[in-house]
């Protein structure tokens, strides 16, 4: 808040999304954007208090289990275990402390637990494919999961989106929300997925791929991947336009 607000009371605002970095709200190769995208040009609005200021959320909303999907339920879930882990930074490469980050996904079959996910992969008891965590003092995260499967969808014929995991990410303030899709490297969906692909630079589209890390990686128990997340400015990390 403090370099937000200077010492008269002036709010700055955040900078706005490089718009070469976002996907265009009208992708044609995805079907759904031609009836959500806006019909009419933006307009902007300079931000204010409420936007620079908050919302702001602490440790006590999160739950011991929130950062570990493999442990929500009574037994685990089937699938490659994962750890996930990075940092989030904003604009100008420094650390986003004390800052939620949620993540939903499907599980290791490729299905959701959504009543609207009714295509034929098993569902699994144990897992959830929702959680949160908080990054510490240099802006780090970290998630035990399960690597999701790919699924099935009707947007195109034989349409399948590349695995990915969905996250959330509030920042310090309404301003820098950003949700996005993090991807695995190497998935050989990537070229037919016009949702990874409404991102137009293949750069930009590189930082939606997380990195294989067999530094964190632990033995016989783990793979881990790297993702760091940039919330604004030229090397943001883009958004997914869903
Ligand atoms: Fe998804």
């Amino acid at each position: 808040m403090a370099e937000q607000v200077t010492g008269a009371g002036e709010v700055v605002g955040y900078r706005h999304d490089d718009e070469q970095v976002d996907p265009p709200l009208l992708s044609p190769g995805y079907v759904a954007t031609e009836t959500r995208a806006p019909k009419r040009p933006l307009i902007p609005i300079a931000h204010t208090l409420s936007e620079v200021t908050g919302p702001v959320y602490g440790h006590d909303r999160i739950g011991e289990l929130d950062h570990d999907l493999t442990r929500q339920h009574a037994g685990e879930p089937l699938g490659e275990r994962i750890i996930l882990h990075g940092r989030v930074l904003d604009g100008d490469g420094r650390p986003v402390r004390d800052t939620l980050i949620e993540l939903w996904q499907a599980n290791s079959a490729g299905r959701y637990a959504h009543q609207v996910d009714d295509h034929p992969a098993p569902m699994d008891p144990n897992f959830t494919g929702a959680g949160r965590a908080v990054t510490d003092s240099e802006g780090r995260y970290r998630f035990v999961t399960i690597k999701p499967g790919a699924y099935p969808w009707r947007n195109h014929e034989n349409a399948w989106r590349a695995a990915h995991i969905h996250i959330s990410l509030f920042g310090t303030a309404f301003a820098t929300r950003l949700v996005t899709q993090m991807y695995f490297p190497g998935d050989p969906l990537f070229y037919q997925d016009p949702i990874f692909n409404a991102v137009r630079g293949e750069r930009d589209r590189e930082r939606m791929i997380s990195r294989f890390d067999l530094d964190e990686t632990v033995p016989e128990w783990a793979l881990a991947y790297n993702f760091d997340i940039v919330l604004r400015g030229r090397e943001a990390t883009p958004p997914d336009i869903h």
